[in-house]
């Protein structure tokens, strides 16, 4: 029975909780892959540990989903409903140099809000796709900058403690597409402190790195970005191209032709498909290289 029919979605809504059965997880993800299940909107952040609590004791499995850009999420009907943030528009206020930023807001749009108040040093994570949030998940970075670099605080759920908490950058580790919270914190807001740059020269900076993006990634096809991570000293990308596996493919799941490093569903790609293409590939980089490539895209399995 869908959680919308039984007593408990009462209660939720009590809480803020937005309830929407039957979506598709395929289209909120980038790679238009993921099974359908029902998503919970959470309207009211200091509600979050009663929804939380709640859902523990009613034995409600669930998963927060971010952007949705760097996630492949299992085929068919779900085990789990979807937690998510409702998108925030800007969600971004400016106090001298610091930017006040919820983490449901857009990391790109965040990063033009940004340089319209004359904030810059974020140029290299323009065309990252996906939320503040999982930017800061995931410690994003490109073309030099990682956003980890500029924040002063968190502002979390904090699983462990079943409360909201507001950490100070110091107290969180950043490391290579990595960050030190736990698998169920969710990121709700930050605080970034940025240098002061001239507009026009922070968009200069922007277009080169836009310019570099376009020349070397699939932008326009459904993909999760960099399926592996690089391995210390070396680029998965340039390995998976030396093996001439571009264009390699498991039904729809292919090895993009333009970046041998961006997994993009050509058509309908299945999860399955996905998964045995990134198996396929992982084994011949180990056999021919001594390398184990580590999954970048996180996967959510049943
Ligand atoms: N290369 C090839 N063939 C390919 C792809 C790359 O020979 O198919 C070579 C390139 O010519 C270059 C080297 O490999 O000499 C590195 O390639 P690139 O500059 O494209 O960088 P990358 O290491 O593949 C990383 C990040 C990207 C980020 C770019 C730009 C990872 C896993 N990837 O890619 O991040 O956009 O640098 O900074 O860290 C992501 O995280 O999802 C992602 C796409």
């Amino acid at each position: 029975m869908r959680i919308s029919d039984k007593p408990v979605a009462g209660r939720l809504k009590e809480f803020g909780v937005e309830l929407r059965p039957g979506v598709s997880l395929a289209e909120q993800t980038s790679l238009g892959i993921g099974g359908t299940t029902e998503e919970f909107l959470l309207r009211q952040y200091d509600a979050i540990p009663q929804v939380m609590r709640l859902l523990a004791d009613e034995n409600i499995p669930h998963r927060f989903l971010g952007g949705g850009t760097n996630v492949l999420i299992a085929d068919g009907e779900l085990p789990w409903v979807i937690l998510h943030l409702p998108t925030a528009q800007p969600g971004i206020k400016i106090e001298g140099n610091a930017a006040m930023v919820d983490a449901s807001a857009d990391l790109g749009g965040m990063v033009t809000f940004c340089a319209k108040h004359d904030l810059g040093g974020l140029e290299g994570l323009i065309g990252v796709p996906g939320s503040v949030g999982g930017a800061l998940r995931m410690n994003a970075g490109a073309y030099g900058t990682q956003i980890g670099s500029f924040v002063r605080e968190v502002e979390l759920y904090r699983a462990a403690t079943n409360e909201i908490e507001t950490l100070r950058g110091d107290d969180i580790r950043f490391d290579y597409r990595h960050a030190s919270f736990a698998p169920d914190d969710i990121m709700l807001r930050a605080k970034l402190e940025l240098p002061s740059k001239l507009y026009r020269e922070i968009i200069t900076g922007i277009r080169v790195c836009n310019e570099k993006r376009r020349a070397s990634q699939p932008l326009n096809q459904k993909s999760a970005g960099c399926i592996f991570k690089n391995p210390p000293g070396a680029s998965a990308g340039r390995m998976i191209d030396d093996l001439g596996l571009k264009g390699h493919r498991f039904g729809d799941a292919m090895v993009s032709d333009r970046h041998a490093n961006f997994f993009i569903n050509a058509g309908r790609a299945t999860c399955a498909d996905m998964l045995r293409l990134m198996e396929d590939v992982r084994g011949r980089v180990q056999s021919s290289f001594g390398v184990e490539l580590e999954n970048e895209v996180i996967v959510w399995q049943n």
